[in-house]
């Protein structure tokens, strides 16, 4: 090879390198992993998932949810949305189907437990959905990708167990976008202080102590390229809320 050749032909070389090595740190790429569905489920998730969504989380995004086993991070990606495709051509469809994580849980070195309808929605038909769900876990691979909930915005659900003023405990709903919500401020409207809240598990944050008066919740969204943005609210919650009591924060994110 001349020397000029042999230049021509490492430079190649290079670029192939280097567009391979682009292709694995890629944020679009998907994961391989494995899949399964809960058990003796009927269509759509669970109504105790470990999130602490209660019934909604059965029924977020029409039932297409997922328990996570890593990915759940200690309550840190409940709410994260994943795209999840089962690899098998014959039976699996390109798009596979977009997950909410409600639930926390594993079977078998899986990183998803999928709702009974979001695992069929994986196949190409009713038959090939049939023929999933006897194999039972599944090769998948899987990317994060926006949640959306269009005409939704940030929704604040008071959990059944507090006890207006001595305890407080929330959960948030319809968080769009790509980030985790990492801390949760609670504040008073009219002296602006504010105090971090804890995260008891999953999605439901708490405090022994509310202020009284109307309230702010404020969050931080996080995203995975260490961008972090605290949300206020546009709605604060009222002073007389009660357990059970549904706030619209009257904001929304995409990022
Ligand atoms: C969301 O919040 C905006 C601004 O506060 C409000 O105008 C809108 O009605 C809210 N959307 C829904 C679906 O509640």
């Amino acid at each position: 090879m001349s020397p000029l050749k042999c230049l021509l032909f490492f430079s190649a070389l290079f670029l192939v390198v280097q567009t391979f090595g682009n292709a694995e740190t890629c944020s679009d790429c998907f994961t391989h992993s494995r899949a399964t569905y809960y058990p003796n489920s009927d269509e759509k998730g669970t109504e105790v998932g470990e999130c602490g969504y209660g019934a909604f989380g059965a029924t977020i995004n029409g039932g297409d949810v997922s328990a996570a086993s890593d990915l759940y991070r200690g309550g840190v990606g409940c709410g994260a949305c994943y795209e999840v495709r089962c690899t098998n051509s014959y039976y699996c469809s390109d798009k596979g189907v977009t997950v909410v994580i409600t639930d926390h849980g594993s079977s078998d070195h899986t990183d998803f437990i999928l709702s009974r309808r979001a695992f069929s929605r994986m196949a190409q038909n009713t038959d090939a959905a049939a023929s999933l769900l006897a194999l039972g876990i599944i090769d998948i691979e899987y990317r994060r990708v926006p949640c959306s909930y269009p005409n939704r915005n940030i929704t604040f659900k008071i959990d059944e167990s507090s006890n207006n003023p001595h305890y407080m405990a929330f959960v948030i709903w319809y968080q769009q976008g790509e980030s985790d919500i990492t801390a949760v401020q609670l504040c008073e409207t009219q002296t602006f202080e504010c105090k971090l809240l804890d995260r008891s598990h999953g999605a439901v944050w708490t405090t022994t102590a509310p202020p009284s008066g109307p309230l702010s919740i404020r969050m931080l969204f996080s995203a995975d390229d260490e961008d972090e943005k605290w949300v206020v609210p546009s709605n604060n919650i009222p002073g007389n809320w009660k357990p059970g009591d549904i706030y619209d924060a009257g904001v929304q994110v995409d990022a």
